[in-house]
Order: C-alpha cells, then sequence, then structure tokens
C-alpha cells in the first residue's frame, strides 16, 4: 500500500529534527512545521520546512491537503520545566491548546496516524523513582501537566475516530546526530548535559548542582539519559507498528537506568578531560528527585532495540556538538 505524506511539527527542534531525518534515510516523504520560534532552519536540512505556526488551522488545514498528509509526528511544544511553573498559561496555550487545534485539522484531514511527543513529567515524583506506563500521572509542574492534558485529548479523540495513535514519553533525551549535522542548538539551554559540556569548552565558567538532599544515593537528582538517535528510533518504530495496524498505545522511552547529577558530571570531566567549575545550590522549582523508566513495554509492543545505551557515548556526543557549535554558531 502506498503510503501518504508525514507531517514533522517543530521539526527544525531538538528531537523532531533527528526523526525528520531518520525518516527521510528511510525513504519517507516528510515535511516539517515549524514556527522557528525555538527551532532553527538549518536543523531541517534538506527536507521541505514550513513556517508557520501549530495553532494557524487555516495554514494547518492547507498543509494537510496539499501534500497528502496520513501521518503526523507533533514535536512543536514548549519543554522548560522551570519556565512553565513561571509561565504556566504559555505551556497550556502553546502545548495544550495548540495540540487541540492540530487535532481538529487531522480529523478534518482524515489523518491516520499520529505520534505524540510525551514526557515523563507526567509522572511527578513517582514512587522508588521508578515509573511504568501504569504508573499513576501526577505531574508537579505546568509543562508535565500541559502534555498529560494533551495525551487525554490525544486518547478520547482516538476513540471517537479512526485516527490511531503511539504517544510516547520521554525521559531525558541528550546527544547528538552521529553525523554531526545537528544537535541541541537552543540558547540559554537549561539541560544538564548540554549545560556542563558548555563549561567543559569554557562557554560557561561553571555548573551548579540544583539540589543535594534528595533521597537519592548521592543525594543529586537521577534521571534515565537516553540518546537521541534511540529516541527518533522509537518514532520511526512507532510509524511502522501503527502501519501494521497497532492499536493506540502509550509508552515510555528511557533507558531503564539512571544516573545522579553527580555521575553524569563525573562523565563530562572524563570525556572532555576537563575539571568543571561545580557548585551546589538550592533545588530547582518543579524538579522530582528520581524519575526512571521501566522500559520493558516499548521493546515488546515496539520491538525497538536501542543501540547507544552508554552514558560516556552520549556525553561524547553532545561535547562533538558543542565544539561544532563553537566554530560554526548557529
Ligand atoms: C527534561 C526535559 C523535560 C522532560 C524531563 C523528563 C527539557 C528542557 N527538559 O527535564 O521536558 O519532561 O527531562 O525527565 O527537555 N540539573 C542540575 N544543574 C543544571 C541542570 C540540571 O543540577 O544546570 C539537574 C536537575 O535538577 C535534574 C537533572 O539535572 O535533576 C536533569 O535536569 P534537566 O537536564 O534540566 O532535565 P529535566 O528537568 O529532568
Amino acid at each position: 500500500m502506498k503510503h501518504g505524506s508525514i507531517l514533522v511539527t517543530g521539526g527544525a527542534g531538538y528531537i523532531g529534527s533527528h526523526v525528520a531525518l531518520q525518516l527521510r534515510a528511510r525513504g519517507e516523504r516528510v515535511l516539517i512545521l515549524d514556527d522557528l520560534s525555538r527551532g532553527f532552519r538549518q536543523a531541517a536540512l534538506d527536507t521541505p520546512l514550513i513556517v508557520g505556526a501549530v495553532a494557524d488551522r487555516e495554514r494547518v488545514r492547507g498543509v494537510l491537503h496539499e501534500h497528502g498528509v496520513d501521518t503526523v509526528m507533533h514535536f512543536a511544544a514548549h519543554t522548560i520545566v522551570p519556565e512553565s511553573v513561571r509561565e504556566p498559561l504559555k505551556y497550556y496555550r502553546n502545548n495544550t491548546c495548540a495540540t487541540g487545534a492540530l487535532l481538529e485539522c487531522c480529523l478534518e484531514a482524515q489523518v491516520r496516524h499520529f505520534v505524540f511527543s510525551s514526557s515523563a513529567a507526567v509522572y511527578g515524583v513517582p514512587a522508588e523513582g521508578f515509573a511504568a506506563e501504569s504508573t499513576p500521572t501526577a505531574p508537579i509542574n505546568p509543562y508535565g501537566t500541559s502534555k498529560l492534558m494533551s495525551e487525554w485529548m490525544l486518547a478520547d479523540v482516538a476513540r471517537a475516530a479512526s485516527l490511531r495513535y503511539v504517544a510516547l514519553r520521554y525521559f531525558n533525551v541528550a546527544g547528538s546526530d552521529t553525523g554531526g549535522r545537528i544537535g541541541q542548538a537552543t540558547p540559554n539551554a537549561t539541560l544538564l548535559i548540554k549545560v556542563a559540556c558548555e563549561a567543559a569548552l569554557g562557554k560557561r565558567a561553571h555548573v551548579a548542582i540544583f539540589g543535594t538532599d534528595y533521597p537519592t544515593p548521592d543525594g543529586t537528582g537521577v534521571r534515565d539519559y537516553i540518546h537521541v538517535e534511540d529516541l527518533a528510533a522509537a518514532h520511526v518504530d512507532a510509524l511502522s507498528y501503527l502501519r501494521g495496524g497497532g492499536a493506540c498505545i502509550t509508552l515510555n522511552v528511557g533507558y531503564g537506568h539512571g544516573y545522579s547529577v553527580r555521575q553524569v558530571l563525573e562523565s563530562v570531566e572524563r570525556v572532555s578531560g576537563k575539571r568543571l567549575a561545580v557548585r551546589e545550590e538550592p533545588r530547582r522549582a518543579g524538579d522530582p528527585g528520581a524519575l526512571v523508566a521501566r522500559a520493558d513495554r516499548i521493546r515488546a509492543e515496539l520491538l525497538w532495540r536501542p543501540r547507544l545505551d552508554d552514558l560516556d557515548g552520549i556525553v561524547r556526543s553532545a561535547l562533538a556538538w558543542e565544539e561544532r557549535l563553537l566554530r560554526d554558531p548557529w
């Protein structure tokens, strides 16, 4: 059967651009919709880029129709937890309301498949620090709530219409394209591995550890860091699953084990050969202590097989990307 085009919203952003690249490499017809508010034109590489907002119904209707889109992969969103605590309505508007508008257009255009970029932030602070898909959702910041509300809309829409979806709850994404073409380029980044790599290269004076009194083995926050290329591959697998007739499903994407902030900083020192200036600071608003995936289900359902589960390897690719940005800023 001939497949339609795939619309990747937010495809000029960090994760969306890696997914678009993998889809193109598989010979899919892909187009990107991105308002470039946080994305970069360069990140689209040679994938056709439409500059526009997900919430612009007229624009989205036109794109879905003109390009014969049958699958939407939806990444466009704001993603910074502390910012969501300061400006909650921005998150409900950009993430939840915009997703609602996009879903309306998808129903009108009879889009068949939807892959949604959700987040481990929907779990809040799970008991023992591990979250399975069956763990009760209880977000502790507006970012997590904005994503959970989108999941609920998606589930209700799928019950009422013929659209089928995979919602992927990402844990902590890091690293960059092994070909060195794209990576995380957001200015004033807040992600730990990026911040620490910037510090190793002298772009920042120091790295802060936000909280040393969490109930974790060394008192610092523990996360499940996953390489962006393994995460992108999960989307390609989700597409195969949906095309194969798979039922609507929500899945964690993580490796199933975590590292503390201190362990990450040690890895950055090891890989870069530099000593980091580290400052211990109070906890950051909205941060859970430990958040690690129970990640068996995605392997069973999507046959996802991660290839890059190695903290030093993730840090090496993140560092290579920061070195490239030093030479050639975006
Ligand atoms: C990230 C994602 C979020 C996702 C979550 C899932 C982004 C911007 N954030 O948030 O969307 O829901 O993973 O777990 O994509 N830390 C420091 N110093 C720093 C920066 C961070 O100590 O300078 C600590 C944090 O307190 C936390 C850990 O490092 O314990 C990871 O933080 P960060 O990289 O900002 O990611 P999350 O907040 O977990």
